[in-house]
């Protein structure tokens, strides 16, 4: 795999060769991996991802007109339209356009002002994977904006406004942790996102001291059924939250999502609630729990405890909230008997993507063979292994593209 020094000199020299001068500005957004809280950030919950070293970057000049062009080098094709009549294209193959047209058009639409550009493209977080490649894409869009028209926008504000673009222009659903771990994320560090107040904290992962590392396996599963099947999972936390606020009383402080239920609270009243959305409510509730108690463990240097929250949130997964897959399922199975394992779970949205693990860092190899090559042979799928560093959220690299910055 190419390192990022060679994806920008082939970034830079492809701009060159199309826009006929040089790049002025260099911008990279990370994708990310969730190591707890998984389908509680659209129950006002909390989650706790970490940016990982696969990202987007884009090769920038501004323009003097009011058209943006921009080129994808994985996509081998470029799109070109007038900044202030941003429209979605449902031209099968051009998908890729609308992260970037609806990111500037939600920028627009919120009266911040658009500098028409010329860029070349180009991300290494795997797409369908469960690991924001989608999020990287919009919140690098968003950074650039801020940089080229010097917007007055923080992380948290690019966040929101990536989002809404995933929701309102791409019309997918999600909830707020991907675009906020990717403008936001920290080196070395996972974040604890509230999901409700939008507050957060940095959490030093400290793995080297642990002799740990995070792997992200990838079942090569493309994510399947998540638009459908996340949107019903939505519609079913709701249906409880409908259902306990007829029967809890919160002293008129009223029930508006699941972060208002306590594990005490749905035990006491889960024969109100229908089986299936009874065990959506239990994951989304105990979930909640985990986070607090895997950061607490954290800091306190419990790294076993930790990976131990990470398996319980994995059965959660498969057996109430059922998002997982036979794949994943296997691949977990197979990580829980190795040794040198701390703590292994599917990762993201389900239906597919990743599993992500702590693991000694000197049972790499062993991992890759009893775990990764085993899950190959029995499940006839290939699987790939990322080695992952907790990385810094979105940014500019450098300001002329050549050469590159000795920060990389
Ligand atoms: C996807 C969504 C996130 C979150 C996760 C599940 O990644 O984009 O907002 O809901 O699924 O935790």
């Amino acid at each position: 795999m190419k390192n990022i020094k060679q994806r920008l000199s082939d970034m830079s020299e492809r701009f060159s060769s199309i826009f006929a001068s040089e790049p002025q500005l260099t911008i990279r957004a990370p994708g990310r991996v969730n190591l707890i809280g998984e389908h509680t950030d659209y129950n006002d919950g909390f989650v706790f991802p970490c940016a990982i070293d696969r990202e987007m970057l884009i090769v920038a000049r501004a323009s003097k007109n009011k058209r943006a062009r921009v080129y994808s080098l994985d996509y081998d094709a470029l799109d070109e339209f007038e900044i202030d009549a941003i429209e979605k294209t449902g031209e099968p193959g051009k998908e890729w356009c609308n992260y970037l047209r609806g990111v500037l058009k939600i920028l627009a639409e919120s009266r911040h002002r658009l500098t028409a550009f010329d860029a070349v493209i180009s991300g290494n977080v795997p797409q369908g994977a469960g690991l924001s490649s989608s999020a990287a894409y919009e919140v690098a869009v968003a950074t650039l904006q801020k940089e080229l028209s010097d917007l007055p926008l923080d992380g948290k504000q690019i966040a929101l406004l990536a989002q809404r673009a995933e929701n309102e222009f791409i019309g997918v659903q999600c909830g707020i942790m991907d675009q906020f771990i990717s403008a936001l994320g920290e080196e070395d560090a996972a974040l604890l996102i509230d999901c409700r107040t939008l507050e957060w904290k940095s959490v030093p992962l400290n793995l080297a001291q642990h002799n740990a590392c995070i792997v992200i396996v990838n079942s090569g599963v493309r994510r399947g059924l998540v638009d459908s099947e996340y949107n019903k999972r939505r519609a079913e936390c709701h249906e409880g939250v409908s259902i306990l606020s007829t029967v809890l009383d919160k002293g008129g402080a009223g029930l508006s999502s699941l972060r208002d239920v306590s594990a005490s609270d749905l035990e006491r009243n889960i024969h109100n609630l229908p089986d299936t959305v009874a065990r959506r409510c239990r994951h989304v509730v105990f979930e909640n729990e985990r986070v607090l108690k895997a950061v607490d463990v954290l800091k306190a240097g419990d790294l076993k405890t930790f990976g131990l929250l990470m398996n319980q949130s994995h059965a959660s997964l498969r057996d109430d909230y059922e998002v997982s897959c036979k794949e994943l399922d296997l691949l977990v199975e197979l990580a829980h008997k190795q040794s040198g394992v701390i703590g292994a779970r599917m990762t993201g949205a389900g239906f597919g993507g990743c599993m992500v693990a702590l693991i000694d860092r000197d049972e790499i190899d062993v991992f890759r063979r009893n775990v990764v090559q085993v899950y190959e042979e029995q499940s006839g799928r290939t699987a790939e292994l990322y080695a992952c560093q907790a990385v810094a959220g979105a940014g500019l690299l450098q300001e002329s593209a050549r050469p590159v910055s000795k920060s990389i």
